[in-house]
């Protein structure tokens, strides 16, 4: 019989040695114990439990012993094993709870701080005053109404009128819209130089009573200057129905400045002329800075009004029944007044802008001033 293989007995196989076990247990606790963050614990993770680390390679030895050692070694090793993950999940949550502690103190928001974020964008002055300009209107149970920028001439001119030798037709004024064969003003179509237009599509488009409102953009071959632009806008009001007169126009018209200017507002009329109103008028409004208190009063010369009291508005008056037939509505039966005045000359006045430039350069330091309203 042959002595028992001394090489298997697990006391000779160097690595289970028990004090060995115990150096590799004892170097695993303190790598683990010296990782200070979750990273450097990774990799003593790996050096100290992953498949080349000294105790799994020590495992694999225990395979090779005969069977009467590899309970003893077994349970040796198993114990090592076990402490090394025990000691491991214990680092792991001590770590993951100081770096939940850290992220809470370095990531924290202090409200309080003030802010430099980008603006948020807001709309256009004249977008938002055109609408509150409209919506005095809607309030009185007017409708809004629109119509195309570029628009036919018999809308824009014939249907309102202008016979065909009127001057505001003349190439002067008017942006004509070139024809297919390039020919500049016989292509019967132009960029509408008013809201007016609008009135005759609305008329053609509903039965009276028709009460509309139509805020737009509207086209002039104007040189861009303190006081013009090729592009701005108007609004339009249009309200035909039966037994209207001048006092209805002249009540509207009131209540329009006293919702926008202030309940002590008021408002008169000057005869003037335009084709498709009659008779027709210039609208002035009251100057709501001084009043009319500066007029002939040297001691309170007034800015906005030029000292003259009263600010003109736009035109209007009673829509003249050639426009209600040439839209297909009985002048016998209906009658209607109309009012159209320009929206950058009352923000202009209304809010002291001396060069109507500002108003279309796009500029951030002009607009924001009048609030991020939206
Ligand atoms: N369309 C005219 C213009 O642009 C303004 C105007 C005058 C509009 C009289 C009206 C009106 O509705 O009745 O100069």
């Amino acid at each position: 019989m042959s002595a028992p293989n001394k090489s298997y007995d697990p006391v000779e196989v160097e690595a289970l040695k028990p004090e060995e076990i115990e150096r590799m247990r004892d170097e695993a606790l303190a790598a683990f114990a010296a990782a200070d963050s979750l990273d450097a614990l990774h990799e003593a993770k790996v050096a100290h439990t992953g498949p080349a680390s000294p105790l799994a390679l020590a495992n694999r030895e225990i395979g090779a012993l005969p069977p009467h050692a590899k309970a003893d070694a077994g349970k040796r090793v198993g114990m090592a094993r076990g402490a090394v993950n025990k000691a491991l999940a214990a680092r792991q949550s001590e770590l993951e709870a100081e770096r939940d502690a850290r992220v809470l103190v370095e990531e924290a928001v202090d409200v309080t701080l003030p802010h430099d974020r980008v603006p948020a964008g807001a709309r256009h002055p004249l977008t938002t005053f055109m609408e509150r300009v409209a919506d005095v209107f809607v309030s009185m149970g007017y409708e809004i109404a629109e119509g195309p920028e570029v628009e036919a001439e018999w809308f824009n001119f014939d249907a309102l009128n202008f016979t065909p030798d009127h001057p505001a037709r003349q190439m002067q004024d008017t942006f004509f819209v070139e024809g297919p064969e390039g020919d500049r003003g016989e292509s019967g179509v132009v960029l509408r130089t008013h809201t007016s237009p609008v009135q005759a599509r609305s008329l053609l488009d509903r039965e009276p009573p028709v009460y509309i409102v139509c805020p737009g953009r509207v086209y002039r071959t104007d040189e861009l200057d303190a006081t013009h632009t090729p592009v701005f806008h108007q609004i339009e009001l249009l309200a035909v129905d039966e037994g209207l007169t001048m006092a209805d126009l002249k009540g509207t018209m009131d209540h329009m400045v006293q919702s926008l200017f202030g309940a002590d507002m008021k408002t008169r009329l000057r005869p003037n002329y335009f084709p498709f109103t009659e008779p027709s008028a210039e609208m002035d409004m009251l100057c709501y800075v001084c009043k009319g208190e500066s007029v002939g009063n040297p001691d309170r010369p007034c800015r906005t009004c030029s000292s003259e009291g009263w600010i003109e508005l736009g035109g209007c008056g009673m829509v003249n029944p050639r426009v209600l037939v040439a839209c297909g509505v009985d002048p016998e039966k209906y009658s209607g007044f109309a009012f159209g005045f320009g929206i950058e000359r009352m923000l202009m006045f209304r809010h002291n802008v001396e060069d109507m430039r500002d108003m279309v350069e796009g500029d951030v330091r002009f607009t924001r001033p009048f609030g991020m309203e939206i």
